[in-house]
């Protein structure tokens, strides 16, 4: 009876906090200090953050709820609600736990130990609805919840800034991702109705208010998992890299792509690589887009704002090639809705979600439409998240 209560409240949004409440006392006997860490949205902007580009990302309305306690010994006890799963290991042999969802926590708890010697374990029970796989996140919305928690219960009086940092490291590191800023630092920066403009070079960021009164961001979920840990995202990476190294032998002051220009990938990259000239292309064009996104967004264009989106899409297609079938359907079926401003797949690719603007009037029959016209072609029933912007990683 009260596990049919608890796994009912588990997939309600504002109850987890509650149910984690609850489960820490059933698990430790303890009061739980709770971090709420936001799931996170791009506008524009994609694989620009490890090429030194800028982002143009949000926090968003679904999150990783993590409660914390600290023991006496030097245990760490973990416990995810959404997996019914347990995780224990000693503070003094953090290792890779075999099954990925501890990792996001115990790769932070590595990168804080470098710096600061922790003198006692702690208990974690944590729960959310980011969708897992869809591109939302939730890997970076847990590591950050983690940093902000081990932050708050040590008192270490880190920075967010450097929370981020470390968040990104512990990916980086020991879950063995590559990835750039953007996740971390949306979900630990985010704010209520704001995009975030980050410069990922100088980590300077600007908040640039979103107008959405009469536009609703809509998330179709293709419901194919994404891997990023698979090489592929790695190797984009790499390809990026090769290229700014074709160009830094005749161009040293050039440090990442964010200084080429299309002239030098035409002089440098092209006649040594189609693919890698092709990568370095798409994100050459990608920064300067955001920028002029930026523009479109002072002036209140929205209509020129969502064109740019569908030309990202059309990049990440064919020439950074990490789109698939299923999120080219989703983008093709909105193309010419006079409703849909603009739509592109997001994040690192291969499944996910697709980002669309949609008059707000029109977001009940638009999700029912492609939502019917997905299974037809896919056989796979495609899922819609209307999300909000959000504040970003806090106590709750
Ligand atoms: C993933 C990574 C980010 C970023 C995006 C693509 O979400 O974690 O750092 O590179 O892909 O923009």
């Amino acid at each position: 009876m009260e596990k049919n209560n608890t796994e009912k409240m588990i997939h309600d949004i504002s109850n987890y906090p509650k149910t984690i409440r609850i489960k820490f006392q059933q698990l430790f006997g303890q009061e739980a200090l709770i971090i709420r860490s936001p799931g996170r949205i791009n506008l524009i902007g994609e694989h620009t953050d490890y090429n030194m580009g800028f982002v143009l990302p949000a926090a968003i309305n679904k999150a990783i709820y993590l409660g914390i306690h600290l023991r006496k010994d030097r245990k760490i006890s973990l416990y995810s609600i959404d997996y019914q799963d347990d995780y224990q290991t000693d503070l003094d042999a953090i290792n890779r736990s075999g099954k990925l969802w501890p990792d996001y926590i115990l790769g932070v708890v590595k990168q804080i130990q470098k710096n600061h010697s922790l003198d006692h374990g702690f208990n974690i029970v944590f729960g959310g609805d980011i969708p897992p796989g869809a591109g939302l996140s939730s890997s970076a919305a847990l590591e950050c919840a983690t940093a902000y928690a081990l932050n708050s219960v040590f008192n270490l009086n880190l920075e967010n800034m450097a929370l981020v940092c470390l968040a990104q490291a512990a990916e980086n590191e020991f879950v063995g991702v590559k990835c750039g800023i953007m996740d971390q630092f949306a979900s630990m920066f985010g704010k209520k109705n704001q995009l975030i403009r980050l410069d990922c070079r100088s980590l300077e960021y600007a908040y640039v208010p979103f107008h959405t009164e009469n536009l609703k961001i809509v998330l179709f979920d293709t419901r194919v998992k994404h891997s990023l840990a698979s090489s592929a995202y790695n190797e984009r990476r790499e390809q990026c890299e090769a290229g700014v190294k074709l160009i830094q032998a005749v161009h040293p002051e050039v440090l990442s792509l964010r200084d080429a220009s299309e002239e030098m990938l035409l002089e440098f990259v092209k006649p040594v690589s189609e693919i890698v000239y092709n990568r370095c292309n798409f994100i050459v064009g990608e920064i300067k887009r955001l920028l002029n996104s930026c523009t479109d967004l002072e002036n209140k264009n929205m209509q020129a704002f969502g064109k740019r989106m569908f030309e990202t899409h059309a990049g990440l297609k064919d020439l950074y090639e990490v789109s698939c079938q299923e999120l080219d359907l989703l983008v093709d079926l909105v193309k010419n809705d006079p409703n849909v401003i603009g739509a592109r797949m997001m994040g690192g690719g291969f499944g996910g979600c697709t980002i669309n603007l949609v008059k707000t009037e029109a977001v009940d029959a638009l999700i029912k439409k492609i939502g019917d016209t997905y299974l037809a072609k896919t056989g796979t029933e495609m899922l819609a998240y209307v999300v909000e912007i959000e504040d970003g990683t806090g106590i709750v």
